[in-house]
């Protein structure tokens, strides 16, 4: 297919453009009509160049999900007209990405959108959205099924489904950030209180144990004052690195609480866990509480502000990326 088309086209580090290209970026055996995509903080450090995320040879299309309709398909398992969602896998990183309108893609970690939920819906909560759910399963793997929960980085796109989530699931939500203008949000959202965020100042290796459990958005010093706040056995799930890598701490709450700390890595997530966390999401977020969660509804044309804005602190949250357009 040579279907001359728009996609966003990082030209070296922290360069790009929009352009019209002929064929699809990538390779893979499905080919897909791309509807939405999403900016995540990765996104922002591709796009921007403040770090090195793509692992490819430039020029590149960028974009960590992408979800859309099958145009063509080498594989039994897709037919054309089906709806599919990509996250992670190497998708924008190794893979030509989903700022595009047209794709093929790899088959690895394609899905097919749950029945019952629009292609829309699906790429609010895109890689946020199942980072949030695979985060909250751990939880419960680990006996976590109620009682009081920290989220770090409440803000985020991460933070802000994962608060969703938590209040439907009936969980008692903190949502700890620092944007004070989204506190409102959060609350909108199910949040049972909101606090500024945390972080290791005088802390010592136990503090009073107030949370079961914890999903850390945030990681660096918020990841390093929760722990000493967990309760015996509680769980913390950690995905994010914004607010630093480093993890200062003790073995004091592991050894004489029992809590466990699990990293969640939505990228190389296993293909059943993204099935078991796709159907959930679809029974717990309908789609006016989806729209609830955008913050704003963008062009391939504005990709690069959000980016430049998110890397200032300046635009947390789902931003959605509507391809539609002339091609
Ligand atoms: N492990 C995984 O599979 C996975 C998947 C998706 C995302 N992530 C990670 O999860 C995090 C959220 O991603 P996203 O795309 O949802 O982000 P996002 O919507 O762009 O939000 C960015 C978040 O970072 C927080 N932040 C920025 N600088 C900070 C600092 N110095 N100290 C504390 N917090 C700070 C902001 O909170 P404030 O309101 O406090 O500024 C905001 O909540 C990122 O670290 C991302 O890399 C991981």
């Amino acid at each position: 297919m040579k279907q001359i088309h728009k996609a966003l086209i990082l030209t070296g580090l922290g360069q790009c453009s929009i352009a019209r290209i002929s064929g699809p970026g990538g390779e893979g055996p499905v080919l897909v009509a791309v509807e939405y995509s999403g900016i995540n903080y990765k996104d922002a450090l591709a796009v921007t160049g403040m770090a090195k995320i793509v692992r490819a040879s430039f020029p590149f299309i960028p974009g960590i999900d992408l979800a859309g309709t099958v145009l063509e398909s080498d594989l039994e398992d897709y037919k054309p007209g089906e709806r599919v969602v990509l996250t992670g896998g190497g998708l924008g990183e190794r893979y030509s990405g989903g700022y595009t309108q047209l794709q093929a893609v790899p088959s690895k970690y394609l899905l097919k959108i749950p029945v019952g939920m629009s292609t829309r819906t699906c790429m609010i909560l895109g890689t946020a959205g199942l980072t949030a759910m695979l985060s909250i399963m751990v939880l419960e793997d680990h006996g976590v099924v109620d009682g009081e929960i920290l989220v770090t980085g409440a803000s985020s796109g991460v933070g802000m489904i994962a608060v969703t989530l938590l209040a439907s699931l009936g969980y008692t939500v903190i949502a700890s950030c620092g944007s004070t203008h989204l506190w409102h949000k959060l609350e909108g959202l199910g949040a049972s209180r909101t606090i500024n965020r945390i972080s290791t100042d005088a802390d010592r290796p136990l503090m009073h144990a107030q949370y079961d459990g914890v999903v850390d958005a945030a990681g660096g010093k918020a990841l390093s004052a929760a722990l000493p706040r967990v309760r015996v056995h509680g769980c913390v799930a950690a995905s994010g690195n914004a607010a630093g890598a480093e993890l200062n701490t003790t073995v004091y709450p592991f050894i004489l609480r029992g809590i466990t700390l699990t990293g969640i890595d939505s990228n190389t997530a296993p293909v059943e866990d993204r099935r078991v966390a796709w159907e959930r999401l679809q029974q717990l977020v309908s789609e006016r509480k989806a729209d609830q969660l955008l913050m704003a509804t963008v062009s391939l044309e504005d990709i690069a502000s959000v980016c430049s804005a998110k890397i200032a602190g300046k635009a947390p949250g789902r931003f959605l990326v509507s391809t539609a357009g002339e091609m």
